[in-house]
């Protein structure tokens, strides 16, 4: 007893969580509601379905946090909770939520930035120093920052069109891998690594994005295309039905997470020496920090570990419960918030949620 105490909250898109941490980053209580089930059946999140499904767990899985850290809402010392960026429909249910239970239980209220918490979130695991880089990449987000602060970020890169893991869910759905007997109980990208593990990548070349471009953005709705077009291809040479499994699905699988590996390792690989140029990094066993659901896939992890040992860089990815969204991450903000006393808003007036 001693520690502050503090309830996170998380809605940006299709998972609702909550969680208490305390100051060291000891989960006391946690709990996730995964929309991912009902937009699977959809082909995607309608932001509509999504707000209602938050709308209707949100108090439980706050209740289930609570109750199960053991801790009363009046022993907490701040609600921190994600603002931006996200679904508007989707955020507001959190925001919503929040702001009626800090006013209730008169606490100061702290506001949380998504993807600032899923860059931090690697310290509540071991004490990574700033600055470090970081690398985010999953269904919904692709980006390169450096972490200098707890609220100061440096942006390097991001991608102009879609997230890698997007990506491989769209190849993954276009092979139909659900009715593959390996892959039926699979995420995208998940089924596109077990595949590929049996494929042989050289059997198609596709062209890596963005090479002429000298910046660390990504783009990955080419790599779509051309794996797409293979795919036809392939269809009417097979006479396969769309819909139908071709016989050289893993070598496709394993030729389309080449190259979305090797992109984003190329982006990394540049991201690296501008930092080393620009003295963004520590000299002494600067840390790239991997994170986001297709920082699981070890294939990805692999090619990574390449670069980060040819240029002298420490590679660390979170486990893979950490790396998705959910309420720890967003109570972990909070905490070092708090632990630097920043952004602590101990008046929420000028908040509002305007409902749509
Ligand atoms: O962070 P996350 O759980 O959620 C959102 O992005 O909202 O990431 C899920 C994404 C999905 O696109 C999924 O296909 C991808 O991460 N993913 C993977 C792997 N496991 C999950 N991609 C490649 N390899 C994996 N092993
Ligand atoms: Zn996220």
């Amino acid at each position: 007893v001693g520690s502050r105490l503090v309830l996170g909250i998380e809605t940006s898109c299709d998972e609702t969580g909550a969680a208490v941490l305390d100051e060291t980053g000891f989960i006391l209580g946690e709990s996730l509601h995964s929309q991912k089930e009902v937009h699977l059946k959809t082909g995607g999140i309608i932001p509509t379905v999504a707000q209602r499904l938050h709308r209707e767990n949100i108090a439980g899985v706050v209740q289930d946090a609570l109750n199960k850290s053991g801790v009363a809402p009046r022993e907490l010392t701040a609600v921190a909770t994600t603002v931006k960026p996200g679904l508007a429909l989707s955020l507001g249910i959190g925001l919503e939520y929040s702001l009626n239970f800090v006013k209730q239980h008169e606490k100061p209220f702290i506001p949380i930035h998504h993807m600032e918490a899923h860059a931090l979130t690697v310290r509540m695991i071991q004490p990574v120093p700033f600055p470090f880089l970081v690398l985010l990449i999953s269904g919904g987000h692709c980006l390169l920052a450096v972490a200098r602060d707890v609220d100061d970020f440096l942006l390097l890169g991001q991608s102009i069109d879609e997230a890698p893991g997007d990506t491989l869910d769209k190849v993954a759905r276009r092979l139909s891998l659900v009715k593959h007997p390996k892959c039926s109980t699979l995420s995208g990208g998940q089924a596109i690594e077990l595949l590929a593990k049996e494929g042989n990548r050289l059997k198609f070349s596709f062209k890596t994005p963005m090479g002429q471009y000298f910046d660390c953005n990504f783009s990955f709705a080419g790599v779509r295309n051309q794996v797409t077009q293979v795919i036809k291809q392939k269809e009417e040479e097979e006479g396969v039905q769309q819909g139908g499994i071709l016989s050289c699905v893993n070598d496709i699988a394993a030729a389309a997470q080449h190259t979305v590996a090797s992109h984003i390792a190329k982006r990394t690989h540049r991201a690296i020496l501008f930092c080393k140029e620009r003295g963004l990094l520590p000299e002494c066993s600067p840390t790239l920090v991997v994170s986001g659901g297709v920082a699981s896939n070890q294939y990805i992890r692999e090619i990574l570990k390449i670069v980060t040992d040819a240029t002298g860089m420490h590679l660390l990815c979170p486990p893979s419960k950490f790396c998705t969204d959910n309420g720890v991450m967003i109570a972990w903000n909070g905490v070092e918030r708090l632990r630097a006393g920043k952004g602590i808003m101990t008046h929420t007036d000028q908040i509002r949620y305007e409902p749509k």
